[in-house]
């Protein structure tokens, strides 16, 4: 531990700021994923300008830290490999997407999908990353089976890791494959599907930020020319998967979703809803196959 006043803390980080104010949240972060002060802390601590804080890091390298961030703009996540998730501190590395926060709803949309807690169901969250939504669903219920998959290896790997710090229960499978695939046997069986899937059209991709682009795996986030080459084929073969009357839920780009609801249309499904996310922008698209 690296003891320091609440003083030198509070002028460490107006000095790093250096009035620009922009960058506070990610300072914040920073300190709190990495030096193990919370903000809420930090904020408690003007009033308190003697108190002792231990850090689990010395200020000397967090500025080092900073410095990467603001030099090569690599999101505070990476530099730390961890982020908050819902009510979870996930383990993040180059090879998986930082789970967004809009992407959390995911979890509310799902369990107001199940009228009863106590039954059995079979889950599956295509394209798993970190594990943040196949993880949230596990935990939720003993009862609920959850099957994941991605196309990497390494995020695989990382999402079985992260799921082995919360839970000793093996109600999550991971399955390295693409999409649907690896679920064969699973055919037919499965009650709700959940894909949050590369969705940025390419040209929209190219213009990203370079914390984005540069950090972030493109596997991830590319969805091809209009965005809508994975959801097309997830959607596509939906039908053998999912139970009669199962759910399928897809995330998707701010302007998708009525192409969404169009292409769920044609391929069996109805009571097809899109569901608004925050930021009031139409991100979530639900259907029941029929
Ligand atoms: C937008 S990220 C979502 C990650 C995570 N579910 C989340 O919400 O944070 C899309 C994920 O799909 C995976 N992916 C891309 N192509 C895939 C494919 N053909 N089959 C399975 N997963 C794929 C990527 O590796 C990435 O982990």
């Amino acid at each position: 531990m690296f003891e320091v006043s609440s003083e030198e803390l509070i002028l460490w980080i107006q000095n790093t700021l250096n009035n620009e104010d922009e960058n506070r949240d990610s300072l914040y972060l920073l300190i709190d994923l990495l030096g193990g002060i919370s903000r809420t802390e930090i904020n408690s601590l003007r009033i308190k300008p003697q108190k002792v804080i231990n850090l689990r890091v010395s200020l000397n390298s967090l500025s080092e830290r900073w410095r990467e961030f603001i030099h090569n703009k690599k999101p505070i996540q990476y530099i730390c490999s961890s982020c908050y998730w819902r009510d979870l501190n996930l383990e993040v590395n180059k090879n998986v997407l930082i789970p967004r926060v809009e992407t959390e709803q995911i979890i509310e949309i799902v369990l107001n999908l199940i009228s009863d807690s106590t039954n059995e169901l079979l889950i599956t969250d295509l394209g798993t990353g970190s594990g943040a939504v196949a993880i949230s669903l596990a935990l939720k219920s003993s009862l609920w089976k959850v099957l994941a998959t991605d196309i990497e290896p390494k995020a695989i790997k990382l999402a079985s890791k992260n799921f082995k710090k919360y839970s000793k229960i093996n109600n999550l499978k991971l399955f390295c494959g693409s999409w649907w695939q690896p679920l064969k046997k699973y055919s037919g069986k499965i009650d709700i599907a959940i894909s949050n899937p590369p969705y940025i059209p390419s040209n929209i991709y190219k213009n990203l930020s370079i914390a984005v682009k540069n950090h972030e795996p493109q596997s991830a986030l590319d969805g091809g020319d209009d965005g809508l080459l994975h959801i097309r084929e997830i959607i596509k073969e939906a039908p053998k998967y999912l139970k009669k009357d199962g759910w399928l839920l897809l995330e998707n780009h701010c302007d998708q979703s009525q192409k969404v609801k169009t292409l769920m249309k044609n391929n069996g499904f109805g009571q097809i809803e899109i569901i608004k996310d925050m930021f009031n922008i139409g991100r979530f698209t639900i259907g029941r196959y029929k």
